[in-house]
């Protein structure tokens, strides 16, 4: 009896009734499998394996993450503590968070700002303190998972508009009155690389009386002549109808995440947002590292040299057929998902590491190769990239 009993025990439970942690998920189809292939960063390169790409599928657009002076000002904040040990409210509250978040607002035009985990727990709090089942969101179809998912949590009822189609999210407004509306777009669309129109989205706030947030992860650092994203090119940063989020895990080159708006909205996510107030703080290190960035963001040789590799890229690849797109993302539509991979793998096999991106993470049929041009690519570098796509296509 007692036998019976420890071998059921040890038996795979594979019958549908009895789920446990082997048989709960069912396998995704092969297509759609994703795979984690180990890989060891190496300032512009990765190693996958044994073998050293030039790497094109890395969000750091200014090469800051192994920038010598951002790793050093880690390495002093690391000889004293690694871990934040509580959240902010705790006593994870360091005084390098408040110093960055003066110098964030006052570099960036706001009032007021907030420092978070990552961009992920920014927008997933964020959402979740401002709206709730009576709030209307209205959001761009290709917004960011983050946004996507910080609107179901926060249970409003969610509109959602055809890309960069302003005359449509004009129609939800008209149709879907309410006293707390928000438009939540983000501003370098992040598989695109094109831009929302941040200029007409305020407008529209205004108009309709709404809120307007925008995630500028992919702009902040990188996007416009001192690198202050769109919000600063259109020149609406510090409106007070609108919200912005920027990361540090982008062009500032360490990890991490900002919120900025009036110091009423601030003050009020201090109370609300629960993704930071149970959550712990961002180790001192990273602080260090973001404030580093920041400062050399600001001198603005970097980001300049950025424009110039850029402009080179577009330059070089004029004849191919790549989104239209002014920014450090550079895609190229290939189709099928198959012939993505193919391309990609065949590139790999040249030196160049260019991700294939593919549905779900892009809509069916629009698989594409993502490359990411960065501060640290030298021109020798894209230009071998495009003579070795050129032959491949
Ligand atoms: C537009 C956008 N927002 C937010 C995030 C999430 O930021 P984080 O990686 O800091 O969580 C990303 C990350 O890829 C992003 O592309």
């Amino acid at each position: 009896m007692m036998v019976d009993w420890v071998d059921s025990l040890l038996m795979p439970s594979s019958m549908p009734d009895m789920p446990d942690s082997r048989n709960w998920f069912a396998p995704p189809p092969a297509h759609r499998l994703r795979r984690f292939v180990a890989s060891r960063r190496d300032g512009p390169f990765i190693h996958l394996g044994d073998r050293k790409l030039i790497n094109f599928a890395s969000n750091d657009y200014l090469g800051l993450s192994f920038h010598p002076a951002v790793c050093m000002g880690a390495q002093g904040a690391l000889a004293e503590s690694v871990g934040s040990g509580a959240s902010r409210l705790v006593s994870g509250d360091d005084p390098m968070l408040h110093r960055l978040e003066l110098k964030l607002a006052a570099w960036k035009g706001y009032q007021a700002c907030l420092i978070i985990g990552s961009g992920m727990l920014a927008n997933l709090g964020l959402l979740q303190a401002l709206a709730d089942r009576f709030t209307h969101t209205f959001s761009d179809k290709l917004n960011h998972a983050s946004l996507v998912d910080g609107v179901r949590l926060s249970g409003s009822q969610s509109h959602r508009f055809a890309h960069l189609d302003s005359e449509q999210l004009e129609q939800q407004l008209l149709k879907h009155p309410a006293r707390n509306r928000i438009i939540v777009s983000d501003g370098v669309f992040s598989m695109d690389g094109d831009c929302a129109d941040v200029t007409q989205l305020l407008q529209l706030a205004e108009a309709h009386d709404t809120l307007l947030l925008i995630d500028d992860a992919h702009g902040t650092g990188a996007v416009g002549k001192s690198g202050k994203g769109l919000s600063d090119i259109a020149g609406i940063a510090g409106h007070a109808r609108l919200i912005e989020v920027g990361t540090f895990g982008k062009a500032f080159g360490s990890y991490g995440a900002f919120i900025l708006g009036t110091t009423e909205l601030i003050e009020g996510l201090k109370q609300r947002q629960r993704t930071m107030i149970y959550s712990t703080a961002l180790p001192v290190a990273l602080i260090a590292a973001a404030e580093t960035a920041l400062a050399i963001i600001q001198k603005g040789e970097v980001v300049n040299l950025l424009h110039h590799r850029l402009e080179y890229f577009k330059q070089a690849a004029a004849e191919l057929d790549f989104m239209p797109s002014n920014t450090p993302i550079q895609p190229l539509i290939i189709g099928s998902d198959e012939k993505a991979m193919k391309i990609a793998s065949t590139l790999a096999d040249n030196g160049f590491f260019v991700p294939a991106i593919r549905p779900p993470t892009v809509p069916k049929g629009t698989a594409r190769l993502r490359f990411t041009i960065t501060a640290a690519h030298t021109e020798e570098q894209l230009h071998a990239l495009i003579q070795c796509l050129r032959t491949i296509l």
